[in-house]
Formats: C-alpha cells, sequence, structure tokens
C-alpha cells in the first residue's frame, strides 16, 4: 500500500517537481493546484501515482471537497506539504491592502485551513507529515520583501508551535527553508516590483531589481526542494527545519548571530542599496 500525500500549489515549480520525484520514491501523490488544466502536465509522470486535484487554498470549501476526494479514494492521507504561495513585493508603505492581504490569504491563512482540513486523518491513525514551505526570507527581510517576508515569519512560527502541539499525536512537522530557487516565482516578483518603479521609493526599487533579477535564473533548480521534502517525509526523526541549498546557511548564521547593525550594512552591500543615497535620484 502506497502511502498518500497532498502537495498543494503543484501545478508548477517546487510543488510540481516535489509531486513527481515523490510519487518516483513511491507515494501516492496528490498534486493541487487551482485550475486542473494546468495540472495536465502531471498525468502520466510519477510512475501513474500522481492524481491531479483542484484546490484553492484560500477556499474553505474547494479545500474541503479535495479532502474529501482522498479520503474516499481509501486510505488515510500520511503526508501535507504545504507549498502553495505567492510573492507580494513592493514598499512597504505603497503596497495597497488588497496586496498585504492576497498574500496572507495563501501564504499563511491558506496554510493553516489545508492544514486544520487533513489533521482529522492524520491524527485517527496516530501518524503523519507535515511539511512545510517557509523561505530564508521567514528569518532574513531583505527590503522591499515585507510583504512576503513577514507571510514566511508567520509561517516560522506556526511550525514550531504545530510541531510542539502533534508531536504527541505521532505526527511531525518539518520546516522546509528554500533561499532563492529558479522556478516562475522570481519572474512573478519582478512583476509584482515594476509596480513601484515610480513611486515614492523608485530609486532604491530600481536597484533591489537589478539585484533580484540575477536571483533566480542562476539559482539550484527545485529539485533541491524535492529531495529535503522526501527526506523529512521518510526520515525517522526528521529535522524541525531544512535549509536549501544549504549554502544559505552562512546567511542564516549571520542573521542570528551578527549584530543588526552589521547586517543592516553587509545586505545593503549585497543588494547594492548601500548606493543609494536621499536626494541622488535624478
Ligand atoms: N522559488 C523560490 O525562490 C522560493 C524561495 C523560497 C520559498 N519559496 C516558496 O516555495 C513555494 C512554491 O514556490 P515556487 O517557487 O514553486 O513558485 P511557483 O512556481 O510560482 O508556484 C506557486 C504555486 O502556488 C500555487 N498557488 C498560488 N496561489 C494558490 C492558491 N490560492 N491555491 C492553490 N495554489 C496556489 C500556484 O498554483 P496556481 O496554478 O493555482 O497558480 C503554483 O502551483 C511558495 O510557498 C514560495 O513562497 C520559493
Amino acid at each position: 500500500m502506497y502511502q498518500s500525500v497532498l502537495v498543494t500549489g503543484a501545478s508548477s515549480g517546487i510543488g510540481e517537481a516535489t509531486a513527481i520525484h515523490l510519487a518516483h520514491k513511491g507515494f501516492r501523490v496528490f498534486a493541487a493546484a487551482r485550475s486542473l488544466d494546468k495540472l495536465k502536465t502531471l498525468s502520466g509522470l510519477g510512475a501513474g501515482r500522481i492524481t491531479p486535484l483542484e484546490m484553492d487554498v484560500t477556499d474553505e470549501a474547494s479545500i474541503a471537497s479535495a479532502l474529501a476526494e482522498i479520503s474516499d479514494s481509501g486510505g488515510a492521507l500520511y503526508g501535507l506539504v504545504n507549498n502553495a504561495g505567492v510573492g507580494v513585493m513592493g514598499p512597504v508603505e505603497e503596497v495597497p491592502p488588497a496586496d498585504w492581504r492576497r498574500q496572507y490569504e495563501t501564504n499563511v491563512f491558506g496554510l493553516v485551513n489545508v492544514t486544520r482540513a487533513a489533521l482529522p486523518q492524520m491524527r485517527a491513525t496516530g501518524r503523519g507529515r507535515i511539511i512545510n514551505i517557509g523561505s530564508v526570507s521567514g528569518r532574513i527581510a531583505v527590503p522591499f520583501q515585507g510583504v512576503y517576508a513577514s507571510s514566511k515569519h508567520a509561517v516560522e512560527g506556526l511550525s514550531d508551535a504545530l510541531r510542539r502541539e502533534l508531536a504527541p499525536h505521532g505526527v511531525k512537522v518539518s520546516l522546509i527553508r528554500p533561499g532563492f530557487i529558479n522556478t516562475p516565482f522570481g519572474a512573478q516578483e519582478q512583476d509584482e516590483l515594476e509596480r513601484y518603479t515610480g513611486g515614492a521609493y523608485a530609486e532604491q526599487i530600481k536597484i533591489f531589481k537589478a539585484w533580484h533579477a540575477k536571483g533566480h535564473p542562476n539559482a539550484a533548480g527545485p529539485i533541491v526542494v524535492a529531495e529535503a521534502v522526501h527526506q523529512a517525509l521518510t526520515a525517522r526523526r526528521p529535522h524541525s527545519r531544512y535549509t536549501v541549498p544549504t549554502k544559505m546557511l552562512g546567511f542564516l548564521a549571520l542573521r542570528n548571530l551578527a549584530p543588526s547593525a552589521l547586517t543592516d550594512r553587509i545586505f545593503a552591500r549585497v543588494t547594492g542599496l548601500d548606493k543609494f543615497k536621499k536626494g541622488s535620484a535624478p
């Protein structure tokens, strides 16, 4: 009997790579996204062990019907990979409230709602794994990523609380913290930044956008995240956190150990924003 795993946001990037990787590793994968059309490419992959599911993580009715479909298919859910996410970018001051809500509805409340819906199946069997896809931005908030980074900081806190609440129920919780990964996410974030190239932070945004543009295309592919998810699903004692690629651990150590005054200067240097001086704009 294959163990069942639900992967949210499986139509692209990390979710798609994870669905395929887990299916090849012998899991029965329920690959969910908002549109079944976008999941077409998964049909026939993963040794026939992938079932596409329509699910919008911001819609409780759609979550309930996807979870019912999984339990009707026989065999309780063993793993949940909370991967669906969007990246809202821009100055904290200028991002409109609707975009703040879109960010939190997907990355935070969506994750909570899918988890709440999946937990009864896991607790009933006394075992299971929840893997939340956080981000290095859940620890390090660079400028103009405040909306996204704050949502991923929330995922860090949620993962800690869930891990401690669920341990006595046999459900283990891990957080994966990807750094830059080469997926369509980078282009989507670039589009978001473009909206702020005419505002009060225009010059800073242009500098930041140029730095950010180099990040995703030169990064590792989503398979590195898929492999970490597989480890978190199969290790007897999964880690509470996996950082991928591991070279990002250096930045996290810096963030944890160095004083903020120093890390502020380092991140300004890394992003090129140290060159910006107020009043220097043309
Ligand atoms: N790429 C990176 O550098 C990076 C780094 C750190 C963390 N992450 C995290 O990794 C996760 C996946 O990102 P990715 O890089 O694979 O990006 P991606 O290629 O843009 O994929 C995002 C996925 O989320 C889904 N999604 C968005 N809103 C949804 C909703 N309301 N309901 C259901 N699904 C929804 C999208 O599906 P639709 O087809 O329905 O739009 C898509 O499948 C995100 O949580 C992201 O924050 C990415």
